[in-house]
């Protein structure tokens, strides 16, 4: 079978979003509607409403309540409240970067009247706000105009992230890495660099009734397992919803992933991620893609208007900017695809895909193409979908992924134990939950390959512990590293020795 490398096409003129335009934002930028009582959430939840994810959907911290005004700082309120405690923001314009290192945290924006508190790093500050605490809540911040990230999670279980609008904030929107259990929902995210809401090797997560818009990738799971992507607005993106295995980050599987009731409309932005990165290898103009993941269930979403195709599935070998992980399985097995409402994709395909159309005889761009290898992958009612490649795929014996209403558990994770024993992961859950954002074992993510790292640096953990408190910017083609500063001094020279240990 001919190898297709799926690089990067030429661009048409975004499709006009009209569909769009009860939803689309005011002149002002204020989204339209934005819901507020727990009780009409519940509701909007519909059928989640009842389920495992209950308990994280209607949390509410019980402690204190520490109020931060305009010109105050959340930092410094943070430093003073104690697990359970809830930390109000007033609208205003907070210009700092937020750690947040406790359990049980809620930080709730107070909006007034249509002003919000706002976090804005002014195109120089990395991160807006970073927690390692599980339990952490982060609902009504507007995020604007960071390097890195809006919300970064780094191994913080039972989370909630909820009701935020992020704009421009670089390289990731909401991105909880090394999780298990955690709720994104009602968020406004757009203009990233990346994927506007990235999970990354994490478990037991709930992604929906998000709006994501005019990034590289609107959402994608990568590395993750138990994951439902549902109900959210994914248009104007290069590449709508991704589920990916990565290679070389230290979790190697995804698998168990539901996408379903989405609409996932006009993804034909150009392609704006960091070249060389895995997602500016992402084809604009596609829908989903599903890459080596496993057990993928794409349900009753409504796939439309996107120029290149409305769903790729492919293997490691056949994707741009991939070097193979001898750990991970780089076939995408058993996907199956029910009930759909595909319209208008595949109308001005990249040449690759051009290229299989010739191959195998057609002129329609497809609905649903498959490249590469992969095993018992089924499609329902293939006659109504533009199909191309799809070879062995057969029909499927179940047609639907309802009866798995949440992934989210009944019973969160319970907190880390802080002995002997977490003290010794500590180096690899850290490095799991912050480097590998950044940092893959061979391959080029927004830092370099960990691997070069390693002959850089053999031997002198000490001298990987100094640069990351204090990095200073060394390569011309790569961006800066921000400082991992908040981490201890034994937190830093742990996961050092981790980086230095590490095999893929
Ligand atoms: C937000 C992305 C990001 C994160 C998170 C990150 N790094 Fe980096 N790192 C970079 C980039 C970008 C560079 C290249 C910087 C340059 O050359 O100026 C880099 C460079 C490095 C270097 C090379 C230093 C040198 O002397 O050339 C080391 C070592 C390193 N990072 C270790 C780590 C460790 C350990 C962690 C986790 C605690 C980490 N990084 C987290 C982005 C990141």
């Amino acid at each position: 079978m001919k190898k297709i490398l799926l690089a990067l096409g030429a661009l048409a003129a975004a499709a006009g979003l009209g569909y769009f335009g009860a939803r689309q934002f005011s002149s002002d930028g204020t989204p339209a509607a934005a819901a507020s009582s727990e009780s009409s959430l519940a509701a909007a939840a519909g059928r989640a409403s009842n389920d495992g994810g209950a308990a994280l959907r209607t949390a509410t911290t019980t402690g204190a309540v520490l109020t931060v005004k305009n010109g105050e700082s959340i930092q410094a309120a943070v430093g003073k409240a104690k697990p359970g405690d809830t930390i109000q923001v007033m609208p205003g314009t907070y210009r700092e970067t937020v750690f947040i290192d406790k359990d049980n945290i809620a930080i709730v924006g107070i909006i007034k009247d249509g002003d919000w508190p706002v976090m804005d790093g002014e195109r120089k500050l990395n991160d807006a706000i970073l927690y390692s605490g599980n339990g952490i809540r982060i609902e009504n911040m507007k995020i604007i105009h960071f390097k890195g990230n809006a919300i970064m999670g780094q191994s913080g279980n039972n989370f909630v992230i909820r009701h935020n609008w992020i704009v421009d904030t670089g390289v990731y929107g909401i991105f909880p890495e090394f999780a298990k259990n955690g709720l994104i929902e009602y968020n406004v995210v757009s203009g990233i660099e990346d994927a506007a809401i990235y999970v990354g090797m994490s478990d037991n997560i709930q992604v929906s009734h998000n709006e994501v818009y005019a990034s590289v990738a609107g959402i994608e799971i990568e590395n993750s397992r138990h994951a439902i992507v549902e109900n959210n607005m994914v248009y104007d993106n290069a590449g709508g919803i991704l589920t990916f295995i990565t290679p070389g980050l230290p979790i190697k599987t995804t698998f168990d992933v539901i996408i379903r009731d989405n609409f996932i409309v006009g993804n034909n932005h150009k392609n704006f991620g960091a070249p060389g990165s895995i997602v500016s290898g992402v084809p604009s103009g596609t829908g989903i893609i599903v890459m080596a993941a496993d057990d993928v269930q794409i349900e009753n979403n409504i796939i439309r208007d996107n120029k290149n195709a409305g769903i790729i599935v492919a293997d490691h070998k056949s994707f741009a900017n991939i070097t193979i992980d001898p750990e991970a399985d780089p076939s995408p097995d058993r996907v199956s695809i029910y009930r759909n409402l595909f319209a208008n994709n595949g109308y001005d395909p990249i040449s690759d895909v051009k290229a299989l159309m010739a191959l195998n005889l057609t002129r329609k761009g497809p609905d649903v193409v498959a490249v590469g290898d992969g095993k018992d992958s089924c499609i329902v009612n293939r006659s109504a979908v533009k199909t191309l490649n799809l070879g062995s795929w057969g029909a499927c014996s179940k047609t639907t992924s309802m009866e798995t209403v949440s992934y989210l558990l009944a019973t969160p994770v319970p907190p880390r134990a802080n002995g002997p024993a977490e003290q010794a992961e500590a180096g690899k859950r850290l490095y799991s939950a912050v480097c590998a954002g950044c940092h893959a074992y061979n391959a080029r993510m927004i830092g370099p390959p960990t691997q070069i790292l390693q002959v850089m640096y053999a031997d002198n953990p000490q001298g990987i512990a100094d640069y990351i408190a204090n990095p200073v910017k060394k390569r011309e083609d790569f961006p800066a590293m921000p400082p991992q500063s908040h981490l201890s001094p034994e937190h830093r020279l742990a996961v050092a020795k981790y980086m230095l240990e590490v095999k893929n």
